[in-house]
Order: structure tokens, then C-alpha cells, then sequence
């Protein structure tokens, strides 16, 4: 049945391709924050191991509201690891490079949620530019800056 929400089809195109952009970003942050989980060492190891899974639980969580909200506008999300690679601007994590020490993958994982975050901020106003807002969309990214800003606050904390 065809699609009828109020919505312009372009628009939801829009959506669409700024969501699968985000989905694909979450993936490999999935990958990075789930290994870093596995491979963290240090006198804190307790600490660290649960504050990883924490991440990878939230990013799963993120990843599945963008896929589904991508189905609510009738659009298929990107199904392949590949296409995650190609589509993602973060950059995906080196099994080849020497595990990183863990504020090392701290701060990996804090540049990247600083760089979703900086993402979602330009995607909102490319949505907010258009004539008929897509709320939907608009309430997931504005419900992920809030989430991944405390994220990102943890992870600082951590750091410093
Ligand atoms: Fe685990």
C-alpha cells in the first residue's frame, strides 16, 4: 500500500538518505565501541568494560530507531556492512594497528560522537530549510544529540 503521512515524497527521500548516512555512522561506531568493549585492559578494567557496553547498548539502540524510522517513510536502510564502510564519515577502526591504550579509545570514541553529533546538528538544518518539517525525524536526531552529548560528556570525563 502506498504511503500517506502528510509528507512529500521528496521529502521523505531527503530523510531517507540523511538517515542512512546516520545508520551507517552508528554501525561503525557499533563495531569500534563492541571491540574496544573485548580488548580494554588496565587497572580499572571493571569500570571501563561496563562504560563500553553501556556505548555499543546505546549505538544498538540508535541504530535500530534510525533503520525503523527509515521504514516508517517507506525507504530501505542500507543492509551491508559494505555499504556501512562507504557511506559512514567516521572512520573505522584498524584491527591491523596495535590496541590502543583506553583513554586512546576513549578519545576515539569521543571524537566520533562529537562528529555525529556535528552531523545531525548539519542534517537538522538541511530538515529544518525544507517547507513541510519531517517532526518525526527531527524528534529521533534531537533525541540522539541530547543522548550522545551525554555520552560524549562521559567519555570526556574519563579523559581528563
Ligand atoms: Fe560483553
Amino acid at each position: 500500500m502506498s504511503i500517506n503521512i502528510g509528507e512529500p515524497k521528496e521529502l521523505m527521500n531527503l530523510s531517507i538518505e540523511l538517515l542512512n548516512k546516520l545508520l551507517s555512522n552508528e554501525f561503525v561506531l557499533l563495531a569500534k565501541s563492541w571491540s574496544f568493549h573485548w580488548t580494554v585492559t588496565g587497572p580499572s578494567f571493571g569500570s571501563y568494560h561496563s562504560f563500553l557496553e553501556k556505548i555499543y547498548k546505546e549505538t544498538f539502540e540508535n541504530i535500530d530507531n534510525i533503520a525503523e524510522r527509515i521504514r516508517a517513510l517507506d525507504g530501505v536502510p542500507l543492509e551491508s556492512l559494505r555499504s556501512y564502510i562507504e557511506h559512514a564519515t567516521i572512520k573505522d577502526y584498524n584491527a591491523g594497528e596495535t590496541l590502543p591504550e583506553a583513554k586512546t579509545m576513549f578519545a576515539l570514541l569521543l571524537d566520533d560522537h562529537e562528529s555525529i553529533i556535528r552531523d545531525i546538528r548539519e542534517d537538522l538544518k538541511i530538515l529544518e530549510a525544507q517547507k513541510v518539517m519531517d517532526e518525526g525525524t527531527i524528534n529521533l536526531l534531537q533525541d540522539m544529540i541530547y543522548r550522545m552529548g551525554k555520552t560524549a560528556w562521559m567519555l570526556r570525563a574519563h579523559i581528563s
